[in-house]
């Protein structure tokens, strides 16, 4: 029987959304069951044999709901494999700096479980989906734009592919 694995995501504006999305495409393609779920709808995670979480940075800090998600299943998180993607503007340029800053948003996941695998990934800004007020703060100094790498997203889950056939 094929592997049963949960993508669940944490987005604002739908960036994160649309990743989560892909890296479930992907691994459907290549024989998972897979199903991708906002992170807020996830009432159990027992009928998975490994779990993929994703959230969008706001504010340098995780989603809240991403953070309500791993303490509610905090144990059983322990005991299965898992994955993490981080998709924001830090990853805009994927160096070693932008990664070892991303890897800082992560850190409550960290000391949960080290992951199989960690996908960093740019992000999308639109201003025309953010409030008046983030608009006025962010002009001149945040980057509006696309800085999702789709290639790099495929490829991260062709190589979780592999990780999940094997644990
Ligand atoms: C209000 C706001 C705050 C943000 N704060 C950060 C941040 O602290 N660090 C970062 O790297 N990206 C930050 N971002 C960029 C988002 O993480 C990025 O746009 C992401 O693609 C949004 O995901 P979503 O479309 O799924 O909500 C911020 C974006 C917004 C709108």
């Amino acid at each position: 029987m094929s592997k049963r694995i949960l993508i669940a995501y944490a987005s604002r504006v739908g960036s994160t959304a649309e990743v989560a999305e892909k890296i479930g495409e992907v691994l459907r393609n290549l024989g998972l069951d897979v199903e991708v779920r906002s992170i807020k709808d996830v009432t159990s995670i027992s009928n998975y044999d490994g779990i993929i979480i994703g959230s969008a940075v706001r504010m340098f800090k995780l989603l809240p709901e991403t953070m309500k998600f791993v303490n509610r299943f905090r144990e059983e998180i322990r005991n299965k494999p898992v994955a993490y993607f981080i998709v924001c503007l830090t990853m805009q340029k994927d160096v070693e700096e932008s990664r070892t800053r991303s890897k800082e948003y992560l850190k409550p996941l960290l000391e949960i479980k080290e992951p199989i695998s960690i996908g960093f990934f740019g992000g999308k800004m639109d201003y025309s989906k953010l409030s008046f007020i983030w608009r006025i703060l962010f002009k001149g100094k945040v980057p509006e734009g696309d800085f999702r790498d789709w290639k790099k997203i495929t490829d991260w889950a062709g190589d979780l592919f592999v990780y999940f056939s094997r644990s």
